[in-house]
């Protein structure tokens, strides 16, 4: 821990990273980096378009197998749409269906039958979120296929259903359940947007760190490495859900304690060993699981260009506060007003800090995480107290930073665990 606290976290502007502005529209709000997190994106291509494939069924299997294209669509219990079918669900991709915008493309509120999942009429059936890719070439079709295989095969209740695809010519969608809530990005940080109150951060920590758990302790480890907000979709009852399994990769297998891959990931949020060495390994995904930690207490962005110096970067800004219980009022959202448990909220930045520690070993492991987050979430722990002393009523004092909401257009609305504690889980569907 004492090194958690010394060690200056590394810049990810100082890493070897290829900023690749390849998105037209949301590109721009990842380049010029506002005050939104940039995406690190290094293109090279692959000289086959193999994927692992992944089973949650036996306990033998451990090496994934490459498979390819073909076998990922043809063997997943995925519906394959036609162009036509998510065209009618989405009524055109009309505008006053856009749910919002990523750097893989638009994403859609559209409506399919229930049992024949063809289109139906808006308001009857299901409801589904259309994601249709926007970017031409390989690196859109890799991500999209990635998603295929991944999502095609992983089942959790903290992972985003994703129902069907569609490759026709140039093409490609993606049909996932429809997350009412949107996105936890948009309850942090969107202007106008209602403060989540403190248990129901907890909550929504509690989801994402039980999705990832389930990935990283699965047969077959899978590394998620695009923990943030933003990917964390929130359902009716705020039970999350991690979506965009486009950067997912396979953990190391045997005696490996990385893989080594291109730099993929957000600033802010990418780990400071992975940014540097390439070197991936589950440790990365906690650091970011920090970071979004960081945000939840804090409700500040993950990196916000916007801000001077030091309070850009939130692991930089916030690390000196969290190890000290005196001081982490300092850093929680005013818009709590005070109102969470100082308990709580000092278990939660003891805990952030572990996760973006920059020495990775010394990070603890999702499951061990999620343990941590459970304890905070007994009742007996969660109790409100009203803030009593003026020091924390200092906390909804504390000139809030002109959040920095940036004007991205993506903003326009809103099998079986290995996991021992998932049928603990209160919230489990
Ligand atoms: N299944 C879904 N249900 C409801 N809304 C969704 C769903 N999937 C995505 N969205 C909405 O669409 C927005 C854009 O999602 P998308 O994953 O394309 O981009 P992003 O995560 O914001 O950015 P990035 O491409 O950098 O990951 C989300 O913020 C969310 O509001
Ligand atoms: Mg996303």
């Amino acid at each position: 821990m004492g090194n958690c606290l010394v060690s200056p976290s590394s810049r990810v502007e100082n890493a070897h990273i290829t900023q690749h502005a390849s998105y037209p529209s949301k590109g721009t709000s990842k380049t010029n980096l506002s005050s939104v997190p940039s995406t690190l994106r290094t293109y090279s291509t692959p000289s086959t378009l193999t994927m692992p494939s992944y089973t949650e069924r036996t306990s033998n299997e451990s090496l994934p197998t490459p498979r390819t294209e073909g076998e990922i669509l043809s063997s997943s219990n995925l519906k394959a749409f036609t162009f036509n079918d998510l065209k009618n669900a989405t009524r055109n991709f009309r505008l006053d269906s856009l749910l919002g915008e990523g750097g893989f493309g638009y994403v859609y509120k559209g409506w399919i039958d229930e049992q024949s999942l063809t289109a139906s009429r808006p308001g009857a059936g299901m409801v589904v979120a259309v994601k249709k890719l926007k970017q031409e070439g390989f690196q859109g079709h890799k991500e999209w296929l990635t998603e295929v295989n991944y999502l095609g095969q992983l089942h959790h209740p903290n992972l985003v259903k994703l129902i069907g695809y569609c490759s026709e010519g140039d093409n490609r969608l993606l049909a996932y359940e429809f997350m009412s809530k949107g996105s936890l990005e948009n309850h942090l940080f969107r202007r106008g947007a209602q403060p989540l109150p403190w248990a129901t951060r907890i909550k929504v920590a509690i989801g994402a760190a039980r999705g990832l758990s389930f990935l990283h302790d699965a047969e077959s480890q899978v590394i998620y490495r695009d923990v943030k907000a933003s990917n964390i979709l929130l359902d009716s009852e705020f039970n999350a859900k991690l979506s965009d399994f486009g950067l997912a990769k396979a953990g190391p297998t045997g005696d490996r304690t990385h893989v080594s891959t291109q730099v993929m990931g957000t600033h802010g949020y990418a780990a400071p060993e992975y940014i540097a060495t390439g070197r991936l390994s589950a440790k990365a995904d906690v650091y970011s699981f920090g970071v979004v930690l960081l945000e939840l207490l804090s409700g500040r962005r993950a990196l916000d260009k916007t801000r001077v110096g030091i309070e850009q970067s939130l692991a930089d800004w916030a690390k000196p506060y969290l190890g000290d219980k005196r001081k982490i009022y300092r850093i929680m959202d005013s818009r709590l007003e005070g109102r969470y448990p100082k308990k709580g909220a000092q278990g939660v930045a003891t805990l952030a800090l572990q996760c973006i520690c920059r020495e990775a070993k010394l990070r603890p492991r999702m499951s061990a995480v999620l343990a941590m987050l459970e304890q905070l979430h007994d009742p007996k722990n969660t109790a409100v107290v009203q803030p009593q002393t003026d020091r924390w009523k200092a906390s909804s004092t504390i000139p809030r930073s002109p959040i920095k909401h940036h004007n991205s257009p993506r903003r326009l609305t809103t099998g079986r665990s290995s996991l021992p504690s998932y049928q603990r889980s209160p919230w489990v569907h």
